[in-house]
């Protein structure tokens, strides 16, 4: 093929197209323009750098703080049941089957403190159901003392550290004591006590800040204003009868306390 001849062919024919007065070359099939616009390549959308997403920022919940705003505002005692069931911040609500208060009469001259809940409470909802609950009904009606008592100043009023069981009964860490501080202190201003018995070493650890019950057991000493009786605990009792010799004296002393 002779592509120079072609070229002066090609030439000439538009030359001879101008002359005739065409001014825009065209095809000899109509250009739809509207989609040759949606046709056009869509902007690459900007690359991201690589690398994994940006943490969010850890909020830190300081949960003593809340516990003692949640316990500050209650301003009676199902108040303070009503918060202390609705705090989050306990990871063993979560593996509870019940929420357990208290037991007995909140208007009673002695407020006893123990642990936490066991299997029997955590059924029952209550403190102090289980062999060692039924062991601590029996101390406490040797002297004349009960939670059913019809007499108000011979009744307790019955509560524990933690309201919810730690798993298989383990003893509470020093953060969930801390934690749950603020709702026994504030129990512990509205129920206003005469006197608080404390059992064993984890109510001694939450309100007097340290344990050695075998030490501590029989001896006065102040929760705020109030006097306030280290005992061993029932359940310690039962695994050690033997003490249940030094139990009977601070019963004995609990006694005469509340009738000097
Ligand atoms: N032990 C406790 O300390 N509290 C209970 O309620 C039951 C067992």
């Amino acid at each position: 093929m002779d592509s120079g001849n072609t070229y002066w062919n090609d030439r000439a024919l538009l030359e001879w197209q101008v002359e005739l007065g065409v001014t825009d070359a065209i095809l000899d099939a109509p250009v739809d323009r509207y989609a040759l616009e949606t046709a056009k390549p869509k902007p690459k959308p900007v690359e991201k750098p690589a690398g994994p997403p940006p943490v969010p920022e850890a909020v830190e919940v300081d949960a003593v703080a809340l516990a003692r705003a949640d316990a500050g505002a209650a301003m009676d005692l199902p108040a303070l049941a009503v918060a202390m069931q609705g705090f989050e911040q306990c990871e063993l609500k979560k593996g509870a089957r019940s929420f357990v208060f208290s037991d007995g009469q909140p208007a009673a001259r002695v407020m006893i403190v123990g642990e936490a809940p066991g299997r029997e409470e955590d059924r029952a909802g209550k403190p102090f159901v289980g062999r060692a609950g039924q062991l601590l009904d029996r101390m406490l009606d040797a002297v004349d003392l009960g939670r059913a008592h019809d007499d108000p100043s011979r009744a307790v009023y019955i509560t524990n550290v933690l309201p919810w069981r730690p798993p298989s009964n383990r003893t509470p860490d020093k953060a969930e004591i801390a934690m749950m501080l603020p709702f026994l202190e504030r129990h512990i201003a509205l129920a206003e006590p005469d006197v608080l018995v404390l059992m064993g070493n984890t109510p001694c650890q939450a309100l007097l800040g340290r344990t050695g019950i075998t030490r501590m057991r029989g001896s006065w000493v102040e929760v705020g204003k109030i006097p306030t009786l280290p005992m061993f605990h029932p359940a310690y009792l039962l695994r050690n009868p033997i003490a249940k010799r030094e139990a009977w004296a601070d019963l004995l002393e609990l006694n005469a306390r509340l009738r000097g």
